[in-house]
């Protein structure tokens, strides 16, 4: 029998990607690999059954998953949709693995073996496969188009007949991959950036993009590239220094956060009580708690005439492109240890292993146990 993956529509609420595209489709097949797929699982993401041509499509959930060893998914499955996967089979996707407890017992219980692409070792090796910087790019994108969609002033410096006018200036917080796509939208569209990091490498990423860096003498270096949570005193001493860029700014765009965590709390009440008339931040760690105090997720809120959002699910209002980028992130992932049709995992390979989140009816991954306090 050959190996079979099972892609099912997304059922998460205004998820419009697909973990499966023709053309990572067609690589598979020619890997040896069977295909299924739910009737129209592409279809919100532009992709119609008929231009899957190597794949059986099925009508519903029970049948797509039936006999599937693995199954590839964008978002971490419902109750529902882990009752429908085969015991013991192979489950691919961004799976939030810190954030439910309910979730990974239940995916435990069928001795689901998961692999949450959140979890994949940041690595040069591993960049092809990485969905977190895939989607960050088109969540970075969106950021800096909502951001000039919004904003009461033009981006650019226009010379008019009526005289000129100035550059919006934006200030984009947390220069990781969305952040740095923001800045690089933002400065495409002529404004004037500012960015800012806690990561010392940041500086030579945000300059390089024709950027100015804020320097607020805090460096917070973390394990495996990221970003750890600030001191109390190094809070105080950012706040300090961004408060008058972030009062100087048409646009404020915020991006900080640090895995497993809550979004470190970066712009206050008091900031945005500072912040010209009119002026606009765009909180894209609203999924995570927010980087502004006054931040509601999915909301738009007003206060002191400064316009807040906070969007979600940012790459779903771009689901062609975020579809096929995350599609060939898991292709990369998977197609290694595929040979003639079969899966053989090196299970000590770093990229497998740090990726692994739940094997044999336990979770494994030791960072998400600490975080969850199961280690
Ligand atoms: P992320 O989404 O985890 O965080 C966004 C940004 O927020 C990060 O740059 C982080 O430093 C920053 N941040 C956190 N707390 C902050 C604070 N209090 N104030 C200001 N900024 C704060 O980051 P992302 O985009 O997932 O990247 C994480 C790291 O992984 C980065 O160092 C990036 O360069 C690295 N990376 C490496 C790759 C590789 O293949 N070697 C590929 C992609 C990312």
């Amino acid at each position: 029998m050959p190996l079979t993956l099972a892609a099912s529509r997304e059922r998460a609420d205004g998820e419009n990607r697909t973990a499966l595209v023709p053309e990572t489709a067609k690589k598979f097949a020619a890997l040896g690999a069977r295909l299924r797929m739910e009737q129209s699982a592409g279809v919100s993401s532009h992709f119609l059954d008929s231009d899957y041509s190597e794949v059986d499509f099925t009508p519903g959930l029970p049948e797509t998953y039936a006999g599937a060893e693995i199954v590839l998914r964008v978002t971490p499955p419902t109750a529902e949709e882990i009752a429908a996967l085969p015991d013991g089979a192979i489950l691919i996707g961004l799976l939030k693995p810190y954030d439910s407890r309910e979730r990974l017992a239940a995916l435990n219980a069928k001795k689901i073996t998961a692999f949450a692409l959140e979890l994949l070792p940041r690595i040069s090796r591993a960049q092809s496969m990485d969905a977190l910087s895939s989607q960050g790019s088109c969540i970075g994108y969106q950021c800096g188009l909502i951001a000039a969609a919004r904003c009461t002033k033009f981006f650019p410096m226009l010379t008019t007949a009526a005289g000129t006018v100035r550059p919006a200036r934006v200030l984009v917080i947390g220069a990781g991959v969305a952040g740095l796509q923001a800045i690089a939208t933002c400065k495409r569209l002529g404004a004037m950036v500012e960015a800012y990091d806690v990561r010392a490498a940041a500086k030579e990423q945000i300059e390089s993009l024709g950027a100015k860096f804020v320097d607020t003498g805090v460096s917070a270096e973390g394990t495996g590239g990221y970003a750890r949570e600030l001191s109390a005193e190094e809070k105080t001493a950012q706040a300090e220094k961004l408060t008058k860029a972030v009062a100087a700014a048409d646009v404020v765009i915020a991006t900080a956060s640090i895995p497993g965590k809550k979004a470190p709390t970066i712009i206050t009440k008091e900031m945005v009580g500072r912040m010209k008339y009119g002026a606009l931040i765009v909180d894209m760690a609203a999924e995570t708690g927010g980087n502004c105090e006054l931040t509601q997720p999915g909301e738009h809120v007003v206060a002191n005439d400064v316009n807040i959002h906070g969007p979600l699910n940012l790459p779903s209002r771009m689901p062609t492109h975020a579809s096929e980028l995350y599609a060939k992130n898991i292709y990369n992932f998977l197609s290694p240890w595929i040979k003639d049709g079969a899966l053989q995992f090196d299970w000590d390979d770093e990229i497998v292993a740090g990726t692994l989140l739940c094997k044999d009816g336990a979770t494994v991954h030791a960072t998400v146990k600490n975080v969850l306090g199961e280690a």
